[in-house]
């Protein structure tokens, strides 16, 4: 277990109450009853065949993603955790998270997440006003958020909140605003996201059809740098690209599982994972609907679950995409298969994207705020 990376576990709920205009995630609404529950039972034997994949490692993350998580029954969280903790040595301080939507009957069962082993809440609040919840299609209202929001706080050590900003007519005193009153209610670290409009999504063929004009880019960045500057004032650092805590203890360890390349493992619908087998990465991929996957976890020990090698380029390529979007950036010792042209990272630096430092590669605040376009011009 010595020299193997640190695990991180993610499990992928994939149901909602209802479909969000704006979300291109990996969901669906429950159309057989007795499907959640297959579901669950088949994450168990995933889980156990994955195991035989990893061999021993200490666990430092499970992450309930989705969909919503929330809407699963808690014991079946509880025994998906047990079993994580059987199968791989915990750490002491595992972080065991779940994504909720803020509703009261999901509020109603915060105690029991808790008592399953749920030790931080994702609350995807999105917004602190009636106008914005109706405009992003949610299923509750501000009050409800808040409601949820102080349950949450009471109910887990550790709470997080997602927001949605650059909706149309927002401002940034406006917006400056509820980044405060989130902060208010309790929460340790805040992911405020940019609305983006998916291919694909209800909002997508909307702003095609002229009923809303997304917020323009000068906005959106001023926006951006509002979120920066307002969360600083508080005592927030800006760990991530999107993602804001108060103190390290309160950064989110599974995300820093991907930022940092550990490995991880993924279960259920569409969860894809990262393994290091004998010093070569390879990737996992669950089948995206839910159907599909329960019939491949049925089909286990026949070439399911199947692993792909990563070439060493391809691998660190990954490094450079996810470990720039954090402060730490990543060691350029682990980036040698990609032959970095130095006059390339010089002019990167020298304009101010890329952070002065012989031992990392890291994107300066300016450079995460263009990453997109700054990892494109390092990998081409
Ligand atoms: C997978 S969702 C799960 C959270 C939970 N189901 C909920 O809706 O509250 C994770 C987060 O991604 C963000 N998100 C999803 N689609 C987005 C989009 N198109 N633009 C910006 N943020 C988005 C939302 O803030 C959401 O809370
Ligand atoms: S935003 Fe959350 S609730 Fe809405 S569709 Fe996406 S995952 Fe489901």
């Amino acid at each position: 277990m010595s020299d193997a990376p640190p695990l991180g576990l993610y499990v992928h709920w994939p149901y909602c109450a209802k479909i969000c205009p704006y979300c291109d995630f990996n969901v669906y609404r429950v159309r057989r009853e007795e499907e959640p529950a297959a579901l669950a039972r088949a994450m168990l034997d995933d889980l156990a065949a994955q195991a035989e994949l990893t061999g021993p490692r200490r666990l430092v993350s499970v992450f309930f993603g989705g969909g919503t998580p929330s809407l699963m029954e808690p014991d079946w969280a509880g025994e998906i955790v047990a079993a994580a903790r059987r199968l791989w040595a915990p750490a002491g301080d595992l972080e065991v998270s779940l994504e909720a939507n803020p509703t009261d009957a999901e509020a109603a069962r915060f105690a029991a997440f808790a008592a399953a082993g749920v030790n931080r809440l994702s609350l995807g609040l999105q917004a602190l006003d009636d106008a914005s919840l109706a405009f992003l299609g949610r299923n509750h209202d501000a009050a409800t958020g808040v409601r949820a929001t102080t349950a949450a706080a009471r109910a887990f050590p550790r709470l997080s909140l997602d927001l949605i900003y650059a909706r149309p007519g927002q401002t940034p005193e406006r917006w400056a605003a509820e980044l405060r009153q989130a902060v208010e209610l309790g929460a340790e670290h805040l992911s405020p996201y940019q609305l983006t409009i998916e291919a694909g999504t209800a909002f997508d063929r909307a702003v095609r059809r002229g009923r809303f004009t997304p917020a323009d880019p000068e906005l959106g960045a001023a926006l951006y740098e509002t979120t920066q500057a307002t969360l600083e004032g508080l005592g927030f650092t800006a760990y991530e690209v999107s993602n804001h805590a108060r103190g390290a203890a309160a950064r989110s360890r599974h995300n820093l599982v991907y930022w940092r390349g550990w490995d991880y493992l993924g279960v259920g619908p569409g969860a894809h994972g990262r393994i290091t087998r004998h010093g070569v990465r390879h990737a996992t991929l669950g089948e995206m609907r839910p159907a599909d996957y329960l019939a491949r976890v049925a089909a286990i020990g026949t070439g399911f679950p199947a692993l792909e090698a990563l070439s060493p380029r391809d691998a660190a390529e990954e490094r450079v995409l996810s470990g720039l979007r954090i402060d730490d950036g990543v060691p350029r010792a682990e980036l040698t298969a990609l032959e970095l042209d130095p006059a390339r990272i010089a002019r990167l630096i020298e304009l101010g994207l890329l952070a002065d430092d012989p031992e990392r590669l890291r994107a300066t605040p300016a450079g995460r705020l263009v990453l997109d376009a700054l990892t494109a011009d390092l990998l081409t």
